[in-house]
């Protein structure tokens, strides 16, 4: 991010409502304890899922890629009444991050955490979802779509973060990487079942409303 844009990210963030003390204290220690804390979500992100969850009032959501549970308890906050949340996460060893803060949270009996490989687990999933949020390798985004579209209620949304894949999509010459998040976004954009819009939000989020 270059400097004038990370001033206003700043500003934004600023200017937005804060945010509990909670989730201040879990980006403090996933930057302390994880090799990769640039993936969490954060604060104005954060913000965003849980404007978002409000409106929509989601009954059951999933979550692919807990990593430490920021999204989750950001997203946690608008599951209605006697909903779910599920996030999966492939590596057990950031549940002693993430567990404490479900347990603390609010909305601890809204979300369920599962671990393992979001691939095999989704099939086994016997739910409609309102609201989904992919957020894991990216490499298998397609795939994960494909996976949740037939769970999907029309007029769900799903979420997919990293889109922009720190600008790489408008180079002319697209690394392998770069060519697959590319690729994912324009299947998207020419798929006549979902219409879809992507925010420049911190890596880019894509919006997609299911028809
Ligand atoms: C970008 S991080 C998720 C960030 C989190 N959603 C947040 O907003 O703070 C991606 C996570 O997905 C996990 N992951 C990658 N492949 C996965 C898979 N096949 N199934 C489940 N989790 C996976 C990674 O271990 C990593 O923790």
């Amino acid at each position: 991010m270059n400097f004038a844009l990370k001033n206003i990210y700043k500003y934004c963030e600023e200017m937005s409502s804060n945010r509990d003390d909670m989730l201040y204290q879990l980006e403090r220690e996933t930057n302390l304890k994880t090799l990769a804390p640039q993936m969490i979500s954060g604060h104005l992100q954060g913000l965003f899922f849980e404007m978002l969850v409000q409106l929509l009032q989601p009954r059951y959501a999933i979550e692919v890629g807990t990593f430490t549970g920021y999204a989750t308890l950001s997203l946690a906050k608008g599951i209605k009444e006697n909903g779910k949340l599920i996030t999966i996460e492939v590596k057990p060893e950031l549940e002693a991050i993430y567990s404490k803060y479900f347990k603390a949270s609010p909305n601890a009996d809204k979300i369920e955490a599962i671990i393992g490989d979001a691939k095999s687990i989704i099939p086994r999933l016997d739910y409609q979802f309102d609201l989904a949020y992919i957020d894991a390798n990216k490499k298998e985004n397609l795939l994960y779509f494909d996976m949740l579209f037939n769970k999907m209620n029309s007029n769900g949304c799903i979420l997919v973060d990293n889109v922009l894949w720190n600008g790489k999509v408008v180079d002319k010459n697209k690394d392998r990487d770069t060519l697959m998040i590319h690729e994912f976004n324009q299947k998207i954009k020419e798929d006549p079942r979902v219409e879809s819009v992507i925010l420049p939000l911190r890596d880019g989020l894509m919006m997609i409303r299911i028809l």
